[in-house]
């Protein structure tokens, strides 16, 4: 698995070079910023998120945030505060807050119960796309990233198991058409551009729920 994610990661930097030329977030993990994230405080954290989970809630309008892996967490609401992801809701929500405020929500978010792998539909070309990939498209599978399950992995990738199927679907669209395009290096942008609408979708149901 180390040797392919050498390989892969060598590829994806060879193919997104040059062709995204701007950075895409001005987010970093520097020594610094990982010691404002170990920093987070859980109770600060729960106070500020009582006004977020009317929303982030299963089955509610946003995506689910419950055992998201925190430092994805903290680099998308620093994402929103700059505009490097753009959604006029969130960057309103987030102005105000300082680092250390994003930090605690980071860190009360991440230890929350995360949702089970329920894999409510398993389909032949889900499951190839995230285990196997297509070398033929230098498609890397799903899991030499987001891990087995995809429960995500330190330090920025997330878990996208157990996610709302329709914010999933709606996020590859996003990373395809360019209109979300936070993710270092393009990675997301780059795998998404090889996916038809049919495997988007049967990927947002195998992840979702
Ligand atoms: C009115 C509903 C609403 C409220 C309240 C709200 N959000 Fe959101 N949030 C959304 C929506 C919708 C999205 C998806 C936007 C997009 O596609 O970029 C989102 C996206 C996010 C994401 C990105 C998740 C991911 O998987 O990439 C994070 C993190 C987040 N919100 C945190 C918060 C925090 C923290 C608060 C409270 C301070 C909050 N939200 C309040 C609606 C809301
Ligand atoms: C080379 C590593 C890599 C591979 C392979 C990969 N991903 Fe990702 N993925 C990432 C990273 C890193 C992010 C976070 C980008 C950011 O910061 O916005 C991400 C983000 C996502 C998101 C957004 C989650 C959210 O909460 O908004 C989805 C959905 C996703 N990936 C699905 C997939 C699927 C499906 C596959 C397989 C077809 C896949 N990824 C393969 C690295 C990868």
């Amino acid at each position: 698995m180390n040797r392919f994610l050498n390989i892969s990661a060598i590829i994806m930097a060879f193919l997104t070079e040059g062709v995204w030329a701007e950075p895409s977030s001005k987010v970093a993990f520097t020594p610094e910023v990982l010691k404002t994230l170990s920093a987070g405080q859980t109770k600060k954290g729960e106070e500020i998120a009582q006004s977020c989970v009317g929303c982030h809630v299963l089955g509610g309008a946003a995506p689910l945030l419950d055992g998201q892996i925190g430092a994805y967490l903290f680099k998308q609401l620093k994402d929103y505060q700059d505009g490097s992801r753009m959604n006029e809701l969130m960057t309103g929500l987030v102005r105000g807050l300082s680092d250390q405020d994003l930090a605690d929500i980071a860190a009360y978010f991440s230890q929350l119960k995360a949702p089970s792998s329920t894999k409510s539909k398993v389909t032949e070309m889900a499951e190839v796309l995230v285990h196997r990939g297509d070398p033929r498209r230098i498609l890397p599978p799903c899991v030499a990233c987001h891990e087995r399950d995809g429960r995500g992995q330190k330090i920025d990738v997330p878990a996208i198991r157990g996610q709302s199927a329709a914010y999933l679907h709606q996020t590859l669209k996003d990373y395809k058409s360019g209109q979300r395009h936070n993710d270092l290096l393009g990675r997301m942008r780059a795998i998404s551009q090889e996916l038809n609408e049919k495997e988007i979708k049967a990927l947002a149901e195998y992840y979702g729920q």
